[in-house]
């Protein structure tokens, strides 16, 4: 059973300037809560995790205080009667052990999971990245990820499947499957060109690894930008071990870029009852202007 989950949140944020500067792009909200609770809500809700490290940088204090208790702003709900309020940020508080490590240059993502180390152990563990909402109707993304690496006892990467002049933009696989769920990876192959992709499934910010990703990463040299990559260490542990993709039930959110963001807010406020019908009404009148 998987107990730990880690959520890398300490990037820069730069495609998501000027507002980055002085919040973290983790807090943006959609409709009333910041990305990073709908990540912990799924990590959380996954049978098994009782805890989850954050790993943050300098300037994101803002998550800390999301998740922290707050009796005065708590006193001050009980006391006028907002006891709905309060039940909802106490749940915030219950939803797992959260711990939290600095990453203390920001070297990269591979970097930033390396951080994790001691925390992980000798253990198998998940990561969702702090950016992404993977929305789902059915069982959480990371739920789906960990009953594949069950099936498989291998590390495994979520899947999407993009448009093929998006493979460019992302890490891509080269892989093959009997079910067109489950992937052997036979390549990772980092931002080809369409033409050049070998497929047009893309890696989808769930991991979940076997604790060796830990040796790959230390002997991961600085790749692209300058940056330890994920991807990088990821390759070569494919050289030493099998690695699997899971194509998954659900929809991706990248909150760290501008119109992925524009798009999810709408998304989300038209799942809300309350705003529905009033959202959809004014899409409807600012599109006829
Ligand atoms: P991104 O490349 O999307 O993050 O990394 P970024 O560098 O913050 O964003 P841009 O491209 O400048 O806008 C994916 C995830 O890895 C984390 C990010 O916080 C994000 O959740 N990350 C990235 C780290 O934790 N540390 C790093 O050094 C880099």
């Amino acid at each position: 059973m998987i107990r730990k989950a880690v959520i890398p949140a300490a990037g820069f944020g730069t495609r998501f300037l000027p507002f980055t500067k002085a919040v973290p792009k983790e807090m943006i909200p959609l409709v009333d809560k910041p990305v990073i609770q709908y990540v912990i809500e799924e990590a959380a809700a996954a049978a098994g995790i009782t805890d989850i490290l954050i790993i943050v940088s300098t300037g994101k204090m803002a998550i800390q205080d999301h998740f922290n208790p707050d009796a005065g702003l708590e006193a001050r709900l009980e006391a006028n009667g907002k006891s709905d309020l309060l039940e909802e940020l106490r749940g915030i508080n219950k939803l797992a052990n959260l711990h939290y490590v600095y990453q203390k240059e920001l070297k990269g993502l591979g970097d930033a999971v390396l951080c994790a180390k001691n925390f992980v152990g000798d253990e198998p563990f998940a990561i969702l990245l702090g950016d992404t909402v993977l929305s789902s109707d059915g069982k959480p993304v990371i739920s789906q990820l960990l009953a594949a690496h069950e099936q498989t006892n291998s590390s495994i990467v979520a899947l999407e499947e993009v448009p093929w002049e998006k493979t460019s933009r992302y890490g891509v696989i080269d892989g093959k499957s009997d079910d067109e769920t489950l992937y052997k990876v036979g390549a990772f192959v980092e931002k080809p060109a369409p033409e050049e992709a070998p497929s047009n499934l893309v890696i989808a910010s769930r991991y979940v690894f076997n604790p060796e990703i830990f040796d790959y990463l230390a002997k991961t040299p600085r790749g692209k930008g300058n940056e330890i990559q994920l991807t990088d260490a990821m390759r070569l542990m494919l050289e030493d071990q099998a690695m699997y993709g899971y194509k998954f039930k659900g929809k991706r959110h990248d909150i760290g870029n501008k119109l992925d963001f524009i798009k999810s807010t709408i998304e989300f406020a038209l799942k809300r009852p309350e705003f529905r019908d009033d959202v959809l009404e004014y899409i409807n009148k600012i599109s006829r202007m």
